[in-house]
């Protein structure tokens, strides 16, 4: 970082960032190579203008995203190893959308609309089901996984059913590094497109390589936007999470946007926030490892006299990496081996980077509700590297939440849910002040808000579309 971005005085707008060691500075103190796409800053001014509440709590805001905005994104449906086997299927409701998603053949996975063409009974109910076909359970309508007509039930009464227009209709699918994809915009853009950088920043890290080992979803009173943007940026840390401040940079975080769909915040693990210098590499490391539950040791280590907590820190997570799945992580720098480097692509899914820590949420509205959204947390576990050990992989089901649970009742989670349910505590009093405010706006940090109001333009960009004709 430059010393005149630091230098308040002169700096442009948008361009001042924290008077601390930010995250750009730590990297050069790595153990290791660290990529040229972690050290690249894309941070290009956005504007200060205040954000309207509407867009937040109005049903009318909210039903212009769902005609020109969700019916025109790539939406990560599910993964491949949900569905391993022909025939095994997997419904994606969003909005008043429904899919199944379907593996039709060893490598082919088609997505059709949840709709029978007879009377539209939703044809699976089951949110996974294994099938040779697809049954309508009304009247008994039958297709071929391929979703060609196989059967007319009482086909004497329905001359005017031509079988060869009855195809059931299709949604656009495709897949990246084993996330399976839909999209309602039969002319959407290719998704690599669409990823990008992100297909470029993940390839070294490979989470095509992996399969899901936790999958928890919990329904969150709170517009989606206000649930997804406690994810967005590590400025509220250190109020909310004041027990990660010893091993967190929060103030000092780093944020990048690129294009309108792609962008990511780096908060780095192993030096102090900011807000919190009084602290020493032993309370450093302790916290990483045995306040957050990243480890789980019977030995507690110890960070050698003048040795850093983080350099120590990233050893310990590749030792304990290659003991668990076999790769060499012994030229993975720090950065990649602790650091929350969570990437968002428009306008749910969050595929985290790095080694370790494949850890992928998604946000969307529950239902039609602008008011409750559904947020699910996802970890994906890199596949050993000596194929022979890998146990035989059954889909994980879906932990659902009650409402009276709270996501630390997840045990899988181990830690993590503490850190969710601070941040849930804090959506009901966002939802409740939005209603309350007489200012009817809110007002973003420049920097470290930059990525709430790059999706907040990026939707504007698809509610200037209009609705998306069929
Ligand atoms: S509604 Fe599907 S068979 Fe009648
Ligand atoms: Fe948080």
């Amino acid at each position: 970082m430059s010393e005149i971005l630091k230098d308040k005085d002169s700096v442009k707008p948008g361009s001042a960032r924290t008077p601390d060691e930010s995250y750009t500075d730590y990297l050069d103190q790595d153990s290791k190579t660290v990529p040229k796409f972690m050290y690249e800053e894309s941070a290009p001014y956005l504007g200060s203008e205040d954000i309207s509440i509407d867009r937040y709590i109005s049903k009318e805001f909210f039903d212009k995203e769902a005609e020109s905005m969700w019916t025109r994104v790539w939406q990560f449906a599910c993964r491949v190893e949900d569905i391993p086997n022909v025939g095994d299927s997997l419904v994606y409701d969003i909005l008043d959308y429904s899919f199944v998603i379907i593996r039709t053949e060893e490598n082919k996975i088609q997505g059709y609309y949840n709709s029978c063409l007879h009377r539209a009974r939703k044809l699976k109910t089951e949110r996974s089901s294994n099938s040779e076909e697809i049954k309508c359970p009304f009247h008994g309508y039958c297709w071929n996984l391929d979703g060609t007509l196989k059967h007319t039930p009482a086909a004497w009464d329905f001359p005017h059913v031509k079988p060869e227009e009855w195809n059931l209709p299709q949604v656009s699918t495709d897949i990246w590094q084993g996330f399976v994809f839909i999209n309602i915009d039969d002319n959407a853009m290719p998704l690599l497109e669409y990823l990008d950088p992100v297909p470029e920043h993940h390839e070294r890290w490979d989470l095509g390589n992996c399969k899901k080992s936790i999958h928890v979803s919990k329904v969150v009173p709170g517009n989606w936007k206000i649930v997804q943007e406690a994810f967005m940026e590590a400025f509220h840390a250190t109020e909310i999470h004041p027990q990660i401040m010893p091993f967190q940079a929060d103030e000092n975080a780093r944020y990048d946007v690129y294009g309108d769909h792609v962008n990511r915040n780096i908060a780095l693990v192993g030096k102090p926030s900011p807000n919190c210098w009084d602290t020493t590499e032993q309370e450093i490391f302790d916290t990483i490892f045995y306040g957050s539950g990243r480890v789980e040791t019977e030995d507690k280590i110890v960070v050698p006299e003048g040795e850093e907590a983080r350099k120590v820190a990233a050893q310990t997570m590749r030792d304990a990496f290659k003991v668990n799945d076999g790769h060499d992580y012994s030229d993975k720098s720090d950065t990649e081996m602790l650091d929350a480097i969570v990437y968002n692509v428009f306008p749910n899914f969050s595929p985290w980077g790095g080694f370790p820590r494949n850890l992928i949420y998604r946000f969307r509205p529950n239902g039609n509700r602008h008011d409750s959204s559904i947020m699910e947390a996802i970890f994906l576990q890199r596949n050993h590297v000596d194929s022979a050990k890998e146990e035989s992989y059954e889909p994980i089901p879906i932990h659902y939440l009650n409402e009276d649970e709270c996501w630390d009742d997840a045990e899988e989670l181990t830690g993590i849910g503490f850190i969710f349910d601070q941040d849930m505590a804090n959506i009901p009093e966002l939802e409740a002040g939005m209603r309350a405010s007489k200012k009817g706006a809110v007002t973003y940090a420049n920097y470290q808000e930059s990525r709430l109001r790059h999706y907040h333009q990026t939707i504007d960009k698809y509610i200037a579309k209009g609705p998306l004709k069929a």
